[in-house]
C-alpha cells in the first residue's frame, strides 16, 4: 500500500510517501520557523497563509521524490488535529479534495498517535507492551502502550509541556525562538549542577507534570541575577535547567514502565530531539534493565513521515474517514495531555 501523508498541524508544511508503514520513500518538510522568529513564537494567521502557498509544491516535491504519481497512491492521511485550526483546515482540505478527484480513500490522523508512532521510523522498533513519553511543544503525556489502538493515558502535564517550557526559558534568557533546540545547544557549554532548580514531582504515585513551577523559579533566579553586576551565566542557568526538566521526563518514565511492567521505555516528540534527555534516558533505562526506543532526531519534531505509520495503522483497524470530517484544535479522547 502506497501512503501519502501530509501534516500542516503547527509551522512545518510536510508531506511524505511511504509504503506500508516501513519503507519511507519521500519526506519533504518546509518550516516557517525564520519567518515566526521575528515575532517569537507562531503567529497562527500567519501559519494558515503559509501553509496555502507551500502544500501544492511540498507534495508534489514529495511524489517526484518517491517518483511516484497520484495514481499510485493508495491512501491519504493527514493530521486532523490537535493543533491550528487554520492550519489544520488546509492540510485537511487540500488531502479532502484529492479523495474526491482521484477516488483515494483518506484517514484524518492524529498528531500525537502520529508523534507516538514516529518511534516505528528508527531501525529498532519497540515490542508492545510499553510505556510511551510523548514531550512536544504542546503535550508532556506519559501512555501505557499495549497495542496499536489499545493504549491507555497514565499522566499529563498540568499546566506547561515540556516543549513549552524550554521555549519559555529560553525567552526569559533572550535566547531565539524557537527556544528547545537552542538551550539544548548550549547547555553543552554550561553546568548542570551550577543552579539545584526544584523537581516537581506531585504527589506520590502520580504520572502527571507540571513544569510552571521550574519556570518561576528560572524567571526569578534571572531577575535576581540581573541585579547583580555580573553578565547572566546563560549556559549554566540554561544547563540546569535542561537537567530538571530531563531528570523529571527520565525518572516519571522508567516508574511507569516498572510500575506497568513493561520491559520497554518509548520517547517521541519535539524534546525527544533533546541530546541530554537521550543520554539520560539511555544511562537510566539501561541501569533499570530496560530497553528504550526513539525515533531518529530527524522524526522527533513535526514531519508527515510520522503521519502516514499512524494513518497505515488506523486504515488497517478502522475504515477511511468521512468527507465531512472536521479539525479540532484539542485531542478529544485519550490523546489529550
Ligand atoms: N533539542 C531540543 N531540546 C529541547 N526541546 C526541543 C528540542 N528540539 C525541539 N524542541 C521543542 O520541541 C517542541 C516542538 O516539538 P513538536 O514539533 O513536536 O511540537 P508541536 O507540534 O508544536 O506540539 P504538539 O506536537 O504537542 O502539538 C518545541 O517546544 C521545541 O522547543
Ligand atoms: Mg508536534
Amino acid at each position: 500500500m502506497l501512503i501519502l501523508g501530509i501534516e500542516s498541524s503547527c509551522d512545518e508544511t510536510a508531506a511524505a510517501v511511504m509504503r506500508d508503514d516501513q519503507q519511507l520513500l519521500a519526506n519533504v518538510v518546509d518550516s516557517q520557523i525564520a519567518i515566526h522568529a521575528e515575532y517569537g513564537g507562531v503567529v497562527p494567521e500567519i501559519a494558515s497563509r503559509k501553509h496555502l502557498e507551500n502544500i501544492y509544491p511540498v507534495v508534489t516535491k514529495a511524489l517526484a521524490d518517491a517518483r511516484v504519481g497520484l495514481d499510485d497512491i493508495d491512501l491519504l492521511a493527514v493530521t486532523a488535529g490537535p493543533g491550528l485550526i487554520g492550519s489544520l483546515l488546509v492540510g485537511l482540505n487540500f488531502v479532502k479534495a484529492l479523495a474526491l478527484i482521484k477516488k483515494i480513500p483518506f484517514v484524518g490522523v492524529d498528531h500525537m498517535a502520529g508523534h507516538l508512532l514516529s518511534v516505528y521510523l528508527g531501525e529498532a522498533p519497540p515490542q508492545f507492551p510499553f510505556v510511551a513519553l510523548i514531550a512536544s511543544g504542546g503535550h508532556s503525556s506519559l501512555f501505557h502502550v499495549r497495542d496499536f489502538h489499545d493504549l491507555t493515558l497514565l499522566g499529563r502535564t498540568r499546566d506547561d509541556a515540556a516543549g513549552e517550557a524550554f521555549d519559555k526559558v529560553a525567552k526569559l534568557l533572550d535566547l531565539p525562538y524557537p527556544g528547545g533546540p537552542e538551550i539544548g545547544r548550549i547547555s553543552r557549554e554550561g553546568n548542570p549542577q551550577a543552579i539545584t532548580f526544584p523537581r516537581s514531582w506531585l504527589e506520590p504515585g502520580s504520572y502527571d507534570f507540571s513544569f510552571s513551577g521550574l519556570k518561576t523559579s528560572v524567571a526569578n533566579q534571572v531577575n535576581k541575577m540581573k541585579k547583580g553586576t555580573l553578565p547572566l551565566p546563560v549556559a549554566d542557568i540554561s544547563a540546569s535547567f535542561q537537567e530538571a526538566v530531563v531528570d523529571v521526563l527520565t525518572q516519571k518514565s522508567i516508574r511507569a514502565a516498572q510500575e506497568m511492567g513493561c520491559k520497554t521505555v518509548v520517547v517521541a516528540g519535539g524534546v525527544a530531539a533533546n541530546s541530554r534527555l537521550r543520554e539520560m534516558m539511555t544511562l537510566e533505562c539501561d541501569k533499570a534493565g530496560l530497553e528504550l526506543a526513539m525515533p531518529p532526531v530527524s522524526f522527533c519534531t513535526d514531519n508527515a513521515a510520522m503521519i502516514c505509520v499512524a494513518g497505515f495503522h488506523q486504515y488497517q483497524q478502522m475504515a477511511g474517514s468521512p468527507l465531512d470530517l472536521d479539525v479540532y484544535s484539542r485531542s478529544p479522547h485519550l490523546m489529550q495531555g
